[in-house]
C-alpha cells in the first residue's frame, strides 16, 4: 500500500524539513514553508535489466530544423523530437518575438501549439501582424493552468509546443503563487514528462533575474535539454543567442540577430555588421578578434584620454571588465611610461557589445596608446593577446581562426603574441608580427607611425 508521507518545503529555495517553519534556515525567508506530500511505496522495487555500454547501438538523435539557420546551429544542428528548450532573457529582449517566428516556421510541418500565460490572442496577434505572420496552423492557447495546457498538448499532438512563460504556470495542487520555486518547477515537471514520450519538442520560456540568473530554480535548467540565452544591452539593435547547456549538441555555438521592426532577422556576417560603420583613420580605435564559442568576432574598441579637470580622473570601460582595464591602465603607466595620472581614461566596445575574454587586452592597450599620442592605428591592422601583469603578451587559444576572419575582412596586418606564432600557420595575405611584451608592441606600432 503506498503509504503518503508529509514534509514540509520552502516556496522560495526549496529547503525540505520534517516539520514546518516560521523561517527557513537556508534563505532566511519567513512563511515560505508549505507542505510536500510524497508517495511511499512499501513493495520491494526489481532492479530492471542492465545494458552494458558496448552493446547499446546509438541510434542519431531524430532532428528537424526549425526553419532559421541561425537557430538551428545553437541547437546542435535543429531541434531533436521530445527535447525541452529552455530560452531566458531579460524582458523586452525579445524572447517572444523569436518564439513566434521559429513557431510560424515550423508551422510547415503541422500544428504547433503556442501557450501564453503573459498576453492574450488578440495581443499575440497584434505582434503576428507586425512580423508578417499568419499561419492557420499556428494555435494559440492563453492558458496558465497546467493540467488544462497538459489536456491540449494530448488532444492536439503537436509537431512543436511554445510555453510564454514558465513564471506565469501554476499546478492546481499546490498552493504557492505562480512563479514560485515550487511552482516553477512542478510545472515544469509536468510538461516535460508529458511532452518527452509523445516525441515533441518543448520551447519554455524563462525570465531572468537582475543578477541576470534565470528566475526560479536552479533546477529548472538541470531539467531540460538545452539552455539557451538572449542577450543584448537594450539600446542596440544587436541579439546574442547563446547556448550554455546542451544534450546534443555543442555549447561553443553562437548566433547573431538584429532585432527590427518586422522581428528579429539573422547576422550572417557578424564580423561586418559590428564594423560598418567604423571611421577607419579615428583615433584610439583598435580592432580585435574574440571567440564567441568556436566563431571568431570582430570587435572596434575604442579609447578616450584627456586631461581631467579633477583631483581624482574618471576610468569607464564599457563592455569590457572594469577590473582589467583598470590593470590595463596601471600596466600602461609603468611599462610605457604613459602618465595617466591626470587624464580621464575612457573605453567603450562598439555596437554595445561585451567581451569576456582576456585577447582583448592587447587592443584595449593599443587603443590607449593610440588616443594618447593622439594618431590613428593602422586601419588594416588586426590586435589580440593576453597582457599580463608584468607587461607580457601571452598566447591566445584559437589564433589562427581568428587571423583567418581578419584576411575574411580584409586585414592585412596583424599583431599577435610571439607564443601564438610559433605555434600557426597564419593566411598567406596577413602580415603577421608576433611580440613578447607591451614594449616591443609600442615599438612595431611607433614603426608605422
Ligand atoms: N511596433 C514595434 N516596432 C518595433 N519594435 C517593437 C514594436 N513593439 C515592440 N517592439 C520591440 O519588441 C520588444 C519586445 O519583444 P518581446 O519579444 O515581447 O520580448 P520578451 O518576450 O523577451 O519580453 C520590445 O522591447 C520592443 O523593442
Ligand atoms: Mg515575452
Amino acid at each position: 500500500m503506498p503509504r503518503e508521507k508529509v514534509r514540509y518545503r520552502c516556496s522560495q529555495c526549496g529547503y525540505e524539513s520534517e516539520q514546518w517553519m516560521g523561517k527557513c534556515p537556508q534563505c532566511g525567508e519567513f512563511g515560505t514553508f508549505e507542505k510536500w506530500k510524497i508517495k511511499r511505496e512499501e513493495e520491494k522495487k526489481e532492479i530492471p535489466p542492465l545494458s552494458s555500454l558496448k552493446q547499446i547501438d546509438l541510434a542519431p538523435a531524430e532532428r528537424f530544423s526549425t526553419g532559421g539557420e541561425e537557430m538551428d546551429r545553437v541547437l546542435g544542428g535543429g531541434v531533436v523530437k521530445g527535447a525541452v528548450i529552455l530560452l531566458g532573457g531579460e524582458p523586452g529582449i525579445g524572447k517572444s518575438t523569436l518564439l513566434l517566428q521559429v513557431a510560424s516556421k515550423l508551422c510547415e510541418r503541422g500544428n504547433v501549439l503556442y501557450v501564453s500565460g503573459e498576453e492574450s490572442p488578440s495581443q499575440i496577434k497584434l505582434r503576428a501582424s507586425r512580423l508578417n505572420i499568419n499561419e492557420e496552423r499556428l494555435l494559440l492557447l492563453s492558458e496558465t493552468d497546467v493540467e488544462i495546457i497538459a489536456e491540449g498538448i494530448n488532444f492536439l499532438k503537436p509537431i512543436a509546443v511554445i510555453v510564454d512563460s514558465i513564471q506565469t504556470l501554476h499546478h492546481p495542487a499546490l498552493e504557492s503563487p505562480p512563479g514560485t520555486v515550487s511552482q516553477v518547477r512542478e510545472c515544469a515537471f509536468h510538461l516535460i514528462n508529458l511532452v518527452k514520450p509523445l516525441g515533441i519538442p518543448l520551447f519554455i520560456v524563462g525570465h531572468i533575474t537582475k543578477e541576470g540568473t534565470l528566475a526560479g530554480p536552479k533546477t529548472l535548467e538541470h531539467m531540460v535539454d538545452c539552455v539557451l540565452y538572449l542577450e543584448g544591452d537594450g539600446v542596440h539593435p544587436w541579439r546574442i543567442l547563446r547556448a550554455t547547456k546542451n544534450r546534443f549538441g555543442s555549447t561553443n555555438e553562437v548566433a547573431m540577430f538584429e532585432m527590427r521592426e518586422e522581428g528579429m532577422v539573422e547576422v550572417k556576417n557578424p564580423s561586418l555588421e559590428l564594423l560598418a560603420e567604423r571611421d577607419k583613420h579615428a583615433v584610439g580605435s583598435a580592432i580585435t578578434a574574440v571567440m564567441e564559442g568556436t566563431r571568431p568576432l570582430l570587435h572596434e574598441v575604442q579609447a578616450l584620454v584627456t586631461y581631467s579637470p579633477f583631483p581624482q580622473p574618471r576610468r569607464m570601460a564599457q563592455g569590457v571588465d572594469y577590473n582589467r582595464f583598470i590593470i590595463m591602465v596601471a600596466i600602461l603607466e609603468k611599462k610605457l611610461g604613459l602618465k595617466l595620472y591626470q587624464q580621464d581614461v575612457i573605453v567603450n566596445v562598439v555596437g554595445g557589445m561585451r567581451i569576456e575574454e582576456p585577447a582583448v587586452d592587447l587592443a584595449l592597450a593599443m587603443a590607449i596608446l593610440s588616443s594618447v599620442k593622439s594618431k590613428p592605428l593602422p586601419p588594416d591592422l588586426l590586435i589580440f593577446g593576453e597582457v599580463g601583469l608584468g607587461g607580457e603578451i601571452r598566447s591566445v587559444p584559437w589564433a589562427e581562426s581568428r587571423l583567418v576572419e581578419g584576411e575574411r575582412l580584409g586585414f592585412s596586418k596583424a599583431l599577435i603574441p610571439r607564443h601564438n606564432l610559433k605555434k600557426i600557420t597564419p593566411p598567406p595575405t596577413i602580415k603577421v608580427v608576433g611580440v613578447n611584451n607591451l614594449q616591443e608592441a609600442a615599438g612595431v606600432i611607433q614603426e608605422e607611425w
